[in-house]
């Protein structure tokens, strides 16, 4: 059984408890937890990214909702509380649709519990929590389950971003079939893109990979052309923020010039992503939200100015990789394949 070297995030204690974290932006220099304790550190958290990931943000919002009503005096009080809260953390980060999910999932278990005594509410309110954790950590075993025999031996793996244990609860979407094949003993190498501006590529998923004996090697992003050119990828394997009901999918900036070059050497390319990351009331990708980031992380991210004060920066944090680039979408529920508003909605919703 995989064992991760520490928890990307959960809960500690009773209601007065506090929601512990990996600070992912010291990573892999640093393994420091964050206890956050109010509904500001948790946006502040979200927000620079010391967790992150579309499925953790999700976790990460659900324990904020706890932070934000468990003072409240009354219910009347903690339904307030609670709109304010989730209009707050709604403001974080626009892209990945767990956020959304998992803060409209605990507005709907409080209206439906709203009859419960005000201490039983907040309980029930943080068992939600755990369970959006719990079952972040499930889907991701069977997202490893469904997407294992992908891998066949001798093959080279490429993924971009960081869609591992560290952007889950744990295990991750895109690593999971991964860290299945690997313990079914499958021999195979995985291509970890550095993935500008952040990092999340070179800081994370060369960490994770390495710490669960994984053959892995890191390129920069422009490499991944040449690499594929070489003959050395087989496939590609990537998480995913959003994917509309069409199966467009966003995932990190680099994204779509990954699938694009996948394309061009006719490699398969692969999304892996639970059922939380789907939005199906957006037809197609062009609607997803697309967050952009502060010039100061192209300039001089970690602390080094890379480019003149002043100059221009364009900074999307994500891109849309259309449905036809996709070979297949990974779930918990199994594959969609090929990838189009049918194949989605009878896994999604059937
Ligand atoms: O900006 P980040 O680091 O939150 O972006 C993360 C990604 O793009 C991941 O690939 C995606 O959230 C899937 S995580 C299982």
């Amino acid at each position: 059984m995989h064992k991760q070297p520490v928890r990307t995030i959960h809960w500690l204690g009773g209601l007065d408890g506090a929601c512990e974290m990996i600070d992912q932006t010291l990573l892999p220099g640093e393994v420091r937890m964050l206890r956050v304790t109010d509904v500001e550190t948790m946006w502040q958290a979200i927000k620079r990214l010391s967790v992150r990931g579309a499925p953790a943000i999700g976790i990460a919002a659900a324990y904020g909702v706890v932070l934000g009503i468990r003072d409240s005096e009354s219910v009347e009080d903690l339904l307030v509380d609670l709109k304010e809260t989730t209009d707050y953390l709604a403001t974080s980060r626009p892209t990945a649709v767990n956020l959304f999910w998992a803060l409209e999932r605990m507005s709907a278990v409080a209206q439906a519990n709203a009859g419960l005594p005000l201490e039983e509410l907040k309980l029930r309110l943080l068992a939600e929590a755990e369970a959006v954790r719990e079952e972040d950590a499930a889907m991701c075993r069977a997202i490893g389950r469904h997407g294992q025999s992908l891998i066949a031996p001798g093959n080279g793996v490429l993924t971009h971003c960081n869609a591992g244990g560290l952007a889950t609860a744990e295990y991750g979407t895109a690593l999971a079939p991964m860290f299945a094949a690997h313990a079914a003993g499958v021999p195979f190498r995985v291509f970890a893109d550095e993935t500008r501006p952040l990092l999340q590529g070179a800081r994370l998923t060369t960490w994770e990979l390495m710490q669960a004996g994984i053959d892995t090697t890191l390129i920069t992003d422009s490499m991944a052309g040449f690499v594929m050119s070489q003959g050395k990828v087989d496939l590609v394997i990537t998480g995913a923020d959003r994917i509309a009901a069409n199966g467009d999918a966003a995932n990190k900036i680099g994204t779509y010039s990954v699938a694009q070059l996948a394309r061009v050497h006719n490699i398969p390319f692969y999304v892996a992503a639970p059922s939380s990351t789907f939005d199906l009331s957006l037809a197609n990708g062009s609607a997803i939200p697309i967050e952009e980031r502060g010039a100061e992380e192209v300039t001089e991210g970690f602390g080094r100015r890379t480019a003149p004060a002043g100059v221009k920066v364009y900074a999307p944090a994500f891109d849309v990789t259309p449905h036809e680039l996709i070979a297949a979408i990974i779930t918990e529920r199994g594959l969609v394949q090929p990838v189009n508003e049918h194949t989605v909605r009878a896994v999604i919703e059937g």
